[in-house]
């Protein structure tokens, strides 16, 4: 049988790189575009099953590059984001434009399904740009491309991800942690694995036309995470609460940097439950349930910030 063509923008990121490992194992041919073929493609190349990856180089903003590639393909799917700006990536260009102009392409080329990974809580989180760009760019892509399909995760965590890794950082060097907003916002994490499995079950059942709100099993408060991370570590801390203008302070201060550890926009974010809103469906209602537990996954890999690795010794026992 000849393997369904998928081009995937955004690939080399933390879901691309799981989602090829998926798909090329499931018998799809997937091209991935990326900025920069040198630094991208000697890892992502060792994802996928020989000859079923190609990796592209491109601006995405190369309109005949672009077209080109897309022409090619059975199915499109977008994991392009970013959580903070900076003068040359912006969010309106990456979360608004680029989306926007793709989905055009898609419905001029007949391309049978468009997938666009959105983020869970943009309704809500109206005071955040992140929110309003992501907000934006999915009406945006449903007005273009009336088939599409947009997939709104709440924070999603792995052994290479930006989110239980940098926390697990941060915890075994710092003597005492903030909590914003007293730690109380509430998360819904999924496992990148459960929601590649959307992904793929999304195009294999071709589900189209919605917008599927993609949360783990457990709904857990920032406070709980923390806490799970040093249980799971071995360490422990002082977690207080930080006032709000302090919160903001520090924020303007991490932002001189280049890869900022909190954004005032992070911050306003972080204010709003990222939970099921009840508006939509979610992965649970199209029968893709996310099964992976949050503890025994970090358990997993959390060992690289424990004292002696994964010989160490338990500790503290809460
Ligand atoms: N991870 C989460 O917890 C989470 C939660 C909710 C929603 N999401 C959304 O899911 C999508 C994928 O997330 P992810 O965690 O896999 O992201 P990621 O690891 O940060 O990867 C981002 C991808 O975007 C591409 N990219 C960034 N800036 C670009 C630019 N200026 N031009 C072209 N490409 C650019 C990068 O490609 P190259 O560097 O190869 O060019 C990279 O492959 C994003 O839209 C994100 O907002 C993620």
């Amino acid at each position: 049988m000849k393997a369904k063509n998928i081009l995937i923008f955004g690939g080399s990121g933390q879901i691309g790189r799981h989602l090829i490992r998926k798909l090329t194992k499931s018998n799809y041919e997937v091209t991935a575009v990326t900025r920069n073929i040198h630094q991208k493609a000697y890892f992502l190349k060792t994802q996928a099953n020989a000859g079923y990856l190609n990796v592209i180089e491109a601006n995405i903003f190369d309109e005949e590059k672009i077209k080109n590639l897309i022409r090619k393909n059975e199915i499109v799917i977008n994991l392009i984001g970013i959580l903070y700006e900076n003068r040359s990536n912006t969010f309106h260009n990456l979360h608004n434009i680029f989306p926007t102009y793709i989905s055009k392409i898609c419905r001029d080329f007949n391309i049978k399904q468009l997938i666009h990974v959105s983020a869970l809580g943009v309704e809500q989180a109206g005071d955040s740009n992140y929110a309003k760009s992501k907000l934006e760019g999915e009406a945006n892509i449903k007005n273009n491309f009336k088939d599409s399909t947009i997939l709104r995760p709440s924070v999603v965590y792995s052994v290479d991800d930006n989110f239980t890794t940098n926390f697990m950082t941060l915890l075994n060097r710092l003597p005492i942690f903030p909590l914003y907003y007293n730690g109380k916002t509430k998360f819904t994490p999924i496992h990148c694995s459960d929601l590649t499995e959307i992904i793929y079950q999304v195009i294999s059942k071709k589900i189209k036309s919605t917008t599927i709100e993609c949360v783990g099993p457990e709904t857990i408060s920032l406070k709980d995470i923390l806490e799970r991370l040093l249980y799971l570590i071995d360490k422990k801390r002082i977690l207080i609460p930080m006032p709000l203008f302090l919160a903001k302070i520090s924020a303007v201060f991490f932002e001189l940097f280049p890869k900022p550890l909190l954004t005032n926009d992070q911050l306003r974010l972080l204010k709003y439950d990222n939970v099921p809103s009840g508006k939509y469906k979610t992965n649970f209602d199209i029968n893709v349930p996310s099964t992976r537990k949050f503890n025994l996954e970090v358990s997993k890999y959390c060992y690289m910030w424990k004292e002696s690795g994964q010989f160490s010794k338990k500790k503290y026992d809460l």
